[in-house]
């Protein structure tokens, strides 16, 4: 058996270290010390870096959404009725569609008018495979109608004209007498629609085109001039932006760019290895990967907080804004399936990567004012796995489900001394918390266990406020890639959890590898 080492580490104050010193460690359980910060409430946490992304890839859209009319597989108007009450309950603030990669390869007017007469177009990023533009622009608006969300749609650059940009924004939001407003009406719309957020281009450093960030800086100038709405109904814009540990996007379109952009956008997905080219698997990792898994997803904090330092630098009236706009785990392709299609299944271990990020999001809440997992249903890091008629809920979508509160919360500072979780050498936290008070004035804290062998006895103290006990629900289950299946669809759901009163102090007891969230009383 590998010998794991644990030391107890200082205090920590939003991923950075106090000098406060450390306890001893019980055998086979580990004592974290968390103080929340009541006293001291910091911005409110925007309900969307709870967004999600839908591109027109492998099953994400066609299978995963819309099955069409004609279809055996229950549904409304040709979207899946599984999937549209499931993405319902999960209150998503705000969908990207209709890409990524697609969207700079995706020309709108191929996606209206009559259905069979559309012409279908090869996704020649995707697998190759026919697009038939049977979902287009009304089928993605009406979607985001059916499950309550805001849209956030991508713009063509790389392959697209000022014009059709122009054009496409006239078509979804004009009240006026203008043919395109009028063509809209004629395809079964009278009312015109809100777009929310509006992408100017995508990763414009690679599949978008290929661009220096200084050309594409003239260019989001040149096209956000024509991205026109009627009065107060004017989107947020978007600037494409970099990936990873860059900050070149940010420092160059800060710098070049003065009006127009609300947000620029990053990009990070965490991968096992750290090797694009032989990522690691969803299944079957060793723990050898489930630690580099959650170590390689912290790194967005230091990502984040480089990208801001610029931002503060450039952009001290914090006008732009951080949009993490594609994020989550990306793995090696599945045996047996189109690499090109994204399918991967979706452990345990998904859910505390998705919960890692939250808590990062949370403490950035000032500037990362949007965040979108890549991507909603059937595609890398998914909430939803679909296979014909059946559908399975995967531990991402409960971590999302469970961390609702959040949305739109004011975020607490939170203070935490545990110890370290170590394997050969890659160390992390055992413990990682976030803390917010929820809209309707109740103090919500979320915990994650990373260790996957140890419990951790987690004393709550809470500065500015009195609290008489917790309650709420955790996401564990018997092993590091513990799965839902279309066969076993509940083998990871949420249970209950409570927070016992000891002197002054909450204490839960977290199970090893485990995520909980628990509403103060
Ligand atoms: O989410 C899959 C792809 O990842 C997106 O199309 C692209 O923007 C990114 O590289």
């Amino acid at each position: 058996m590998t010998r794991r080492v644990h030391r107890l580490i200082s205090w920590m104050v939003c991923g950075s270290f106090a000098a406060l010193s450390t306890g001893a460690l019980a055998q086979g359980n580990v004592e974290v010390a968390v103080k929340i910060r009541a006293d001291q409430p910091g911005p409110v946490i925007n309900p969307n870096i709870y967004g999600q992304f839908a591109e027109h890839l492998g099953a994400g859209i066609y299978e995963g959404v819309w099955v069409g009319e004609k279809s055996s597989i229950p549904n409304t108007h040709g979207y899946r009725n599984d999937v549209i009450a499931a993405l319902k309950a999960l209150k998503v603030p705000v969908v990207r569609w209709p890409g990524g990669c697609f969207a700079d390869e995706y020309h709108w007017r191929d996606g209206i008018g009559p259905r069979e007469k559309r012409p279908v177009k090869i996704n020649t990023h995707w697998g190759g495979v026919p697009e038939t533009n049977e979902f287009g622009t009304h089928e993605f608006m009406t979607f985001a109608e059916m499950i309550g969300t805001k849209v956030y749609i991508s713009g063509n650059v790389g392959s697209g004209s000022p014009q059709e940009m122009a054009d496409w924004m006239e078509y979804m939001t004009s009240d006026t007498v203008s043919t395109l407003a009028n063509e809209r009406r004629k395809n079964g719309r009278d009312k015109p629609w809100d777009v929310h957020f509006f992408g100017i281009g995508n990763e414009t450093w690679g599949c978008g085109g290929n661009m220096r960030p200084e050309y594409y800086a003239d260019l989001f100038r040149q096209y956000a001039t024509y991205v026109k709405a009627p009065r107060g109904k004017r989107p947020k814009i978007v600037a494409s932006g970099g990936h990873d540990a860059g900050t070149k996007w940010v420092e160059v379109l800060t710098t070049m760019v003065q009006r127009d952009m609300d947000a620029i956008s990053h990009h990070y997905y965490t991968t096992p290895s750290g090797v694009w080219e032989n990522k690691g698997n969803s299944l079957g990792f060793p723990e050898s990967e489930w630690i580099s898994t959650l170590a390689n997803t912290l790194k967005i904090d230091e990502y984040i907080t480089s990208n801001e330092k610029v931002l503060d630098q450039n952009d001290p009236q914090g006008k732009v804004a951080f949009y993490v706009d594609e994020w989550g785990t990306w793995y090696s392709p599945e045996p047996g399936r189109e690499p090109g299609f994204l399918y991967q299944q979706n452990s345990l271990r998904d859910a505390l990567v998705a919960a890692l990020n939250f808590h990062v999001f949370h403490a950035h809440a000032k500037r990362v004012q949007m965040a979108n997992i890549a991507q909603m249903v059937n595609v890398l890091q998914a909430m939803i796995l679909t296979d014909g008629p059946r559908m399975t809920l995967t531990p991402t979508y409960h971590a999302f489900e469970m961390y609702i509160p959040f949305q739109g919360a004011t975020y607490l500072p939170t203070e935490i001394r545990t110890p370290q979780y170590s394997l050969g050498q890659v160390t992390v936290p055992s413990v990682n918390v976030t803390a917010a008070r929820d809209t309707a004035g109740k103090l919500q804290v979320g915990l994650v266990n990373l260790d996957p062998k140890r419990e951790a006895t987690v004393s709550l103290e809470i500065a500015g406020a009195k609290a008489s006990g917790a309650s709420g629900r955790v996401l564990t289950a018997a092993s590091m890639d513990a799965h839902n299946t279309f066969e076993a669809p509940q083998t990871v759901k949420p249970a209950p959890i409570s927070a016992k009163r000891s002197g002054d102090k909450l204490v839960v007891r977290l199970p090893p590898r485990s995520l909980a969230v628990v509403e103060l009383r």
